[in-house]
């Protein structure tokens, strides 16, 4: 599968794609408030083993895909869309992308495009996400795609040593922006 917005290409993940994301993924400055990382070469091999296995299962339940920048041909970074209920039409969301690639709107414009997917093609109800309340870029992205902070979930995750705080956020299908905005 694919999707396409202004600037990004949201492809399947390759083999091929090792050297780009392990660029990003082992990254310390990257994987700071992430729930995994950093990435040795192996866990690279095993995230791009595990991603392009999910995309072949029926149904899907796992959407992780390689964020490209059309212009330049560059894979920088990675977004993913998980279904974690059926019965209740409810999925999660996550991204991340190279240093390099920070502040230029990327990342809105491709989770915008993820919520369209999972709203219109899967027909989900509720699309979450969570973070750490220090993550001023992603609670900034979760915002401007239109979720609304849910809860703030103390102590939630035991990563790299200490206890860490997660805020959730949310977007419904009836009343979110992207049922709007024009693609
Ligand atoms: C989070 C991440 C994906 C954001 O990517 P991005 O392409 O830079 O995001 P966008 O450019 O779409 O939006 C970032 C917004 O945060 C704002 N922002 C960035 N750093 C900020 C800071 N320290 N304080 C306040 N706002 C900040 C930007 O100004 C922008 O808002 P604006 O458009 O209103 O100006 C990127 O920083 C990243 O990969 N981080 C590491 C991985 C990660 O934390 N993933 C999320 C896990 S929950």
């Amino acid at each position: 599968m694919e999707l396409s917005t202004r600037r990004l290409l949201l492809r399947e993940f390759r083999a091929s794609d090792h050297a780009a994301v392990h660029t990003f993924a082992s990254d310390t400055e990257v994987t700071h408030y992430t729930d995994w990382g950093p990435n040795s070469p192996s866990d690279t091999t095993t995230f791009l083993t595990e991603v392009t296995q999910d995309a072949t299962s029926t149904p899907r339940h796992r959407f992780a895909l390689a964020v490209v920048n059309r212009e330049h041909n560059a894979l920088i970074g990675s977004i993913e869309l998980r279904v974690v209920s059926t019965s209740h039409q409810r999925a999660e969301i996550g991204y991340v992308l190279h240093r390099h690639s920070w502040g230029k709107g990327y990342a809105s414009e491709a989770a915008i495009t993820l919520l369209h997917f999972g709203f219109d093609e899967l027909g989900l109800h509720k699309i979450s996400a969570t973070c750490d309340p220090n993550n001023a870029a992603s609670t900034r992205v979760l915002t401007k795609i239109g979720m609304r902070l849910e809860g703030h979930l103390r102590e939630h995750l035991h990563l790299r040593g200490r206890w860490r705080d997660r805020l959730v956020y949310a977007a419904l299908s009836d009343n979110h922006p992207a049922q709007d905005t024009p693609r």
